[in-house]
């Protein structure tokens, strides 16, 4: 159902399930005197979904901000197909095939939809100027987008009168067609009513059952994790304090191991208080 790659967009690896597309070791990140990131070990495998679960102020965003190239990591180091790998930019983390919606970076208000959805993949027009193509981009966008369901006034309106839902899907939509072949998702959904909800659920879920692209989406609605994803990861502490498929385990189990590392976390606190 979505749209045909264009031709300067990369083209996704061959399929290989299970084989690990990107590994994190020890990773650390603090800001000033507060350590946020204390040894985050990770394997994103190929084709899967893997959610990343936490409390506010864990340190999810930080960490989906170090792999998309926004902040540079204290320590540790990335793997990406077995090699290491060092972003120096957002764009650096791009072109190694790292696409990010951001939590609170979505769109550039100023410009309109299609503008903002080729963003980074702009089309240009044959000669030596090689103008932008907005009449191609325009018609594009409106297909793709009709395709998905996804509902803007016009392509031609800025994102800036878009309602926040609405943004939301354009900028995952976006990063759903960029074709990268690693997809972070830092919470997709939360602004979307339910309507908006269920269809960037199915694009993600389409989207991941070719195999191609592997995904890493945080979200703090257990249903739609235990939806959409195929294993979990829980970050507490500056780490992964737990890594389980989703089909070995349960909503209620989830909570109940989250609430118990909390509070193995808040005596540890407090002893070493005493
Ligand atoms: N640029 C920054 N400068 C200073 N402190 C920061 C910066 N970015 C994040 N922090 C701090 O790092 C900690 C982790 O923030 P982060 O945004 O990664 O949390 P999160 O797990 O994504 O939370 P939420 O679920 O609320 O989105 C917080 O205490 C936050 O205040
Ligand atoms: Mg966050």
């Amino acid at each position: 159902m979505s749209a045909a790659p264009q031709p300067s967009e990369p083209t996704p690896p061959a399929v290989n399930r299970g084989e690990a597309v990107l590994e994190v070791r020890g990773v650390t990140k603090s800001f000033g005197a507060l350590q946020v990131l204390r040894g985050i070990d990770l394997t994103l495998r190929q084709g899967e979904v893997l959610g990343l679960v936490g409390d506010n102020g864990a340190g999810k965003s930080t960490f989906v901000k170090i792999l998309s190239g926004f902040h540079p990591p204290d320590g540790g180091e990335i793997l990406i197909g077995g090699a290491r790998a060092t972003f120096s930019s957002v764009e650096s983390a791009r072109t190694q095939g790292i696409e990010t919606v951001y939590q609170d970076l979505a769109l550039i208000p100023q410009l309109p939809v299609f503008q903002n959805l080729f963003l980074g993949h702009e089309l240009t027009r044959l000669g030596p100027l090689r103008l932008l193509d907005k009449r191609e981009m325009r018609k594009l966008a409106r297909q793709y987008l009709d395709d998905i369901n996804v509902n803007v006034p016009s392509v031609d309106a800025e994102a800036a009168q878009l309602s926040g839902g609405q943004r939301q899907a354009i900028a995952v939509a976006r990063a759903v067609r960029s074709a990268r072949k690693i997809l972070l998702l830092d919470e997709p959904l939360s602004a979307m009513g339910a309507r908006e909800s269920r269809l960037i659920i199915d694009l993600v879920k389409d989207l991941s059952s070719s195999g191609r692209v592997s995904i890493i989406v945080i979200d703090h609605n257990y249903a739609h994790l235990f939806e959409l994803c195929d294993r979990l990861n829980v970050i507490n502490g500056g780490r992964i304090t737990l890594d389980v498929q989703v089909h070995e385990t349960s909503i209620e189990e989830l909570t109940e191991l989250m609430v118990s590392a909390y509070r193995r976390q808040l005596e540890e606190v407090q002893n070493a208080g005493a």
